[in-house]
C-alpha cells in the first residue's frame, strides 16, 4: 500500500482524499516512478470537478510528476531502475509511486532538479507549443499573454521574450504586474482594475496583437478578441475562469475576419518524437536560462486540497508542487 490523494466524487477541494491504496508493478511498456516531487496544474482542478471526464471516481488525480524509476515492465528498453525521470500525461501522479507509460517518461539532465522538473514539465511544453506550433513567435509579433503571472504565463512570457517579441501581460494584482514586468513584459496590465482592452489598443497604437494566449476562458471573452489585429488569432488554451460557451461564428467574420484555435498538449505529446523534441526544448530553455522555473509554493502530498483552493483562488504565482 502507498498513499495517495484520491478523487472518490467530482467536486470541491474538500473531495480529495489522502488515503492508502493498493499498489501494482510495471506491466508491459511501462515503468514504476517513485515520485519525489509532483507538479500542480489547473487541469487537475477540472479533473477532480468532473469538467474534463477522463475518468470516473474513484481515481488517483495528477498529471505530472519527477522522481526516479523502481522498477520497468516488458519490453521497456530505454529506462532502467535508478533513472531520473519526469513525466506528464498520466493520471495518478498525486501519489508517493506512480505506474507510467514509458511513452510519456523523459530522462531528467543532471542539471535539472525534480522539483524545477515537476514544475516545469506540463506548463513548459504547454509553453513549447503554443510559442513554436501553435503560432511561430518572432521579434515582428506583438503578443498578449492573459494570466501572465501564472504557472504557463510566466514561462510564455519569458520564452516569448527571448525570441524577441513585444509581450504584454495581463495579471490579477499591482504584486502579479510586478512580477511579470520582472519576467520582462514589455507592458502590464491589471485586468481587475483597468480595460485591457483600452489598454492593448494604446500600447499598440489602435492596430491590436498578432495573437492573444488565453487560458483563462469565459471571463475574458469575448473582449480577448478585441484586442486582435485583422486576421490575428485567438488561442484559447485554457479554462480558468470557466468554459466559453457556444457563440456565433459570425463574431470572427466582424471582428476582423479573426482566426481561432482551441489547442491541447495531449495531440503533441502522443506522439514519442515530438515529445522527445519538445523536451529537449523546454530542456535547453531552463539549462541556458531562457526561462526560469518559478516553484513559488510547495505542499505536503497530503494537503493537497489547500493547493487547489490557493490555485483557484488566484493566491498563487508561477508553479505549485506537492512533495510526498
Ligand atoms: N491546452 C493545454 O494544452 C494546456 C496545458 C496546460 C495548461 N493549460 C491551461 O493553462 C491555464 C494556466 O494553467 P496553470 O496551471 O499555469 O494555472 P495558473 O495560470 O497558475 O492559474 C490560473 C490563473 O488564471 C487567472 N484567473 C483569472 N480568472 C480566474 C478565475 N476566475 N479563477 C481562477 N483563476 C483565474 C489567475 O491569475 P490572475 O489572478 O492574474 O488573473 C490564476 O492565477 C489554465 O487554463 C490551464 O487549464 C492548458
Amino acid at each position: 500500500m502507498m498513499n495517495a490523494i484520491v478523487v472518490r466524487a467530482f467536486g470541491g477541494p474538500e473531495v480529495l482524499s489522502f488515503e492508502a491504496v493498493p499498489e501494482r508493478l510495471p506491466g508491459p511498456g511501462e515503468v514504476l516512478v517513485a515520485n519525489r516531487a509532483i507538479g500542480v496544474n489547473f487541469i487537475d482542478t477540472y479533473l477532480r470537478e468532473g469538467i474534463y471526464k477522463s475518468a470516473p471516481p474513484p481515481f488517483v488525480l495528477g498529471n505530472e510528476g519527477a522522481g526516479e524509476i523502481e522498477a520497468v515492465g516488458e519490453g521497456v528498453g530505454d529506462f532502467a531502475p535508478g533513472d531520473r525521470v519526469v513525466y506528464t500525461s498520466n493520471l495518478g501522479a498525486y501519489a508517493e509511486r506512480t505506474v507510467v507509460p514509458a511513452k510519456n517518461v523523459l530522462k531528467l539532465p543532471g542539471a535539472i532538479g525534480f522539483e524545477d522538473a515537476a514544475g516545469s514539465l506540463l506548463k513548459g511544453l504547454t509553453a513549447e507549443y503554443l510559442l513554436h506550433r501553435t503560432f511561430k513567435v518572432g521579434p515582428e509579433h506583438t503578443i498578449l499573454i492573459q494570466a501572465a503571472a501564472g504557472g504557463v504565463g510566466l514561462l510564455l512570457t519569458q520564452w516569448a521574450k527571448h525570441l524577441g517579441a513585444t509581450v504584454i501581460g495581463t495579471a490579477g494584482s499591482p504584486e502579479k504586474v510586478a512580477l511579470v514586468r520582472a519576467n520582462g513584459a514589455d507592458h502590464v496590465i491589471d485586468y481587475t482594475r483597468e480595460n485591457f482592452v483600452e489598454r492593448v489598443r494604446e500600447f499598440t497604437d489602435g492596430k491590436g496583437v498578432d495573437v492573444v494566449y488565453d487560458g483563462v476562458g469565459k471571463a475574458t471573452f469575448p473582449a480577448s478578441l478585441d484586442t486582435l489585429r485583422p486576421l490575428g488569432l485567438f488561442v484559447s488554451y485554457g479554462n480558468a475562469s470557466g468554459v466559453i460557451e457556444a457563440f456565433d461564428i459570425l463574431l470572427l467574420s466582424q471582428k476582423g475576419s479573426l482566426y481561432v484555435t482551441r489547442p491541447t498538449l495531449g495531440v503533441y505529446t502522443n506522439h514519442r518524437e515530438i515529445l522527445l523534441e519538445q523536451g529537449d526544448n523546454l530542456f535547453g530553455a531552463i539549462e541556458s536560462g531562457i526561462v526560469n522555473v518559478a516553484v513559488n509554493a510547495r505542499y505536503e502530498l497530503k494537503d493537497a486540497a489547500d493547493a487547489h483552493r490557493a490555485l483557484e483562488g488566484r493566491k498563487t504565482t508561477g508553479a505549485t508542487i506537492l512533495l510526498p
